[in-house]
């Protein structure tokens, strides 16, 4: 059977790459535009569907209810627990015996784990933690590795009810500490460290740095990884192996029965003012949505071996490295270091030994890995893939096709994700029989009506850009922001308030073909190698530096990472930068928030660009540094 993509061109002018006759045989959503139609005319009808394929404690009485909009609420009345369906609920199944995790470490060490085994540890872990005293309803903070005990942390908290919020192993001290203290954690579970380009990362010292400055935490509980020596404090820190030997850290443990819209977790994200927000997902929305795209976007089947190379500390990690692909009964894969660790083949190596057939990662990964050449991958067996993945940031269509053909051996489709923390799952996507075209996303999501509109909020005309709206609430979409509901109203709903839209904060344009190309943010928010950071956050840490005064932080182009930092700085009276001071700068910015967040260049300036009323006008500095048009500059005040 042909298993080759054939390429056609569009009546756009660009290419489209259809899928194969192998791919359109063996997918099982053949007619996307169908399901569509019907997710879209009967859309209580299509959810309703889509949560019966999961186990419910008690059936919901209503699938949607907008009486409290933008407080939208679904499967309301519902009992279950995603801990029970990624796990509880294969046990009674063949399944048991599956394996639910392989992980590999950077050094190389190898952990597998089957449905069973994972059920063990996740209640054993469930257990240390009641008997810390976490009660449901409770948040702890998790700053892990990439380890299987950060899922296991995750699933453990949710199977007694906490909700979790996890902070990405990246970040710093200033990041951690904000986050624990937004949280009221009382509990912090983390590791002696990880392993990172065959350095340990300090974990515990950050931990121990941030719970100095944290007086809600209580108990913290650290996971042995490394080995190396760290501080623990009397009667506040515990080892994580030595309560699990205890026989507290029973096997068995209850599921908790939660209401569908009880709180699942809270993951931070960077938005345009100064403190991150808290986002707060479910038990039920969020189970249904994550575990339908999974399964339809996917077309997961049970003989897959499922990566999705992204940390679990961000989104995709929560939705689709751990809680989704459970869910679906999946075996998943983790990996816990560096991509091109101690080759550029790493990667290529684990998907031949391992067999891998789904990979999900991002574009900044793919541009990293395509640098090195394709002698790499082509060392390697990499037939066993069947479908590829893309999610963070646009895709380049330049690596997109490299990705195709030098990964995929112009067999595999690309499945270019966009979404984002706060719509907890896939919004617009292809499906395996989507004809694609590099660099774009393609279509909405079942159940999602996107659209591109104007300043005015009318659809845009093909080839136009605006901005990015979601006409309609989906279940996985979050359900506010932790402790300021009216941040979350007045960030996604206000501005289409008489609609009922929400408001991606992304640009983007639509094609003749209906095709949605996104273009990046519009707000104040950086995608630096797909993560997102606020200008905000960085400024605030460069201003804690002593000798600056002012500070802007803007996002450049960059080969790899998609953008840059640059930061232009006012320093305090009398006081002259120099590249020393630049460098100082750097390296503050990253202890502060995280090596993500250094930036790429540091400017001394005397002034900067405001308005009259006193905003940084960070789209001046752009064009400068870029040398475009500045644009109107009517609000500015020189
Ligand atoms: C922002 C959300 C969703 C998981 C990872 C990021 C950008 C995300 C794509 C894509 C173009 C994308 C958008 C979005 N983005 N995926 N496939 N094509 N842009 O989640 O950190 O909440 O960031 O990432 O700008 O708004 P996030």
């Amino acid at each position: 059977m042909a298993k080759q993509t054939k390429v056609s061109a569009a009546d756009s002018g660009q290419e489209f790459y259809h899928p194969s006759k192998e791919v359109v045989k063996n997918a099982t959503i053949k007619d996307y535009e169908k399901v569509y139609k019907r997710s879209i005319e009967d859309r209580d009808g299509f959810w309703a569907d889509e949560a019966k394929k999961l186990d419910w404690f008690k059936k919901w009485n209503k699938v949607f209810d907008d009486s409290e909009r933008p407080f939208f609420k679904w499967f309301v009345g519902g009992k279950t627990n995603i801990a029970h369906n990624a796990i509880d609920r294969h046990l009674k199944t063949w399944r048991r015996n599956k394996l639910a995790i392989i992980w590999e470490g950077e050094p190389g060490d190898v952990r597998t784990m089957s449905y069973h085994a994972l059920n063990r540890e996740v209640s054993k872990t469930a257990n240390v933690l009641k008997s810390m005293g976490v009660q449901k309803g409770e948040i702890v903070t998790i700053y892990m590795p990439q380890i299987p005990e950060l899922a296991i942390t995750m699933l453990a908290c949710a199977k007694i009810g906490a909700a979790h919020s996890v902070v990405y192993g990246g970040f710093s001290v200033e990041a951690l500490a904000d986050r624990i203290a937004n949280a009221h954690s009382r509990v912090l579970v983390t590791a002696d460290g990880g392993w990172r380009r065959g350095k340990v990362t300090d974990l515990k010292s950050i931990a121990n740095e941030a719970m100095d400055r944290s007086p809600t935490i209580e108990v913290c509980i650290t996971v042995k990884r490394t080995g190396h020596e760290v501080h623990m404090e009397n009667d506040r820190d515990f080892w994580y192996h030595d309560l699990m030997a205890l026989p507290i850290a029973s096997p068995r443990c209850e599921t908790e029965v939660m209401d569908s819209e009880d709180m699942l977790f809270i993951l931070f994200t960077s938005g345009t003012t100064g403190k991150p927000k808290g986002l707060v997902h479910t038990h039920g929305g969020y189970s249904v949505y994550t575990a339908s795209t999974h399964r339809n976007v996917f077309d997961v089947k049970d003989e897959d071996r499922w990566w999705c190379a992204a940390d679990p500390g961000w989104i995709t990690g929560h939705s689709y490295l751990v809680y989704a692909p459970l869910i679906n009964g999946s075996t998943i894969m983790m990996y816990e270091g560096a991509p091109n660790h101690p080759y550029p083949n790493r990667w290529w190596n684990m998907i031949e030994k391992y067999g891998i057939t789904i990979l999900y990662t991002s574009p900044t990964a793919i541009r990293g890995l395509m640098r090195f050449g394709d002698q790499w991958p082509k060392r390697h067996d990499l037939s066993s893939l069947r479908l590829l993945g893309s999610v963070g940031e646009p895709i380049n269509p330049e690596a997109w096709k490299w990705y195709h053909s030098v990964i995929g051996n112009n067999e595999c489709p690309i499945m270019d994700t966009w979404w984002q923390t706060e719509t907890g799952g896939f919004m617009i996507t292809p499906l395996p029989v989507t004809p694609l075209k590099p660099g774009s996303a393609t279509k909405p999501y079942f159940g999602v009506e996107a659209a591109i509109v104007d300043e005015k909020g009318n659809e845009v005309k093909p080839g136009e850009e605006g901005k990015l709206v979601i006409k309609n609430p989906t279940p996985g979409m979050a359900r506010t922001i932790f402790g300021d509901p009216e941040r979350y109203n007045e960030t996604y709903w206000k501005e289409y308030e008489d609609k009922g839209w929400y408001k991606a904060g992304d640009s983007a344009r639509i094609d003749e073909d209906g095709y949605i190309w996104v273009i990046g943010r519009i707000d104040d928010v950086i995608k630096v190698s797909g993560y997102r950071l606020g200008t905000a956050e960085v400024e605030s840490a460069l201003v804690s530096y002593p000798d600056v005064a002012e500070a802007a932080a803007i996002a450049l182009p960059h080969e790899l990472k998609g953008n840059a930092i640059h930061v232009y700085c006012i320093l305090k009276a009398g006081i002259k930068g120099d590249s020393k001071m630049a460098n100082e700068i750097k390296n503050h910015v990253s202890k502060e928030i995280g090596p993500i967040a250094k930036p790429e260049e540091v400017h001394f300036l005397e002034s900067l660009p405001k308005t009259r009323s006193g905003k940084i006008m960070r789209r001046v500095l752009k064009a400068r540094a870029m040398g475009v048009d500045e644009g109107d500059l009517s609000t500015l005040e020189e």
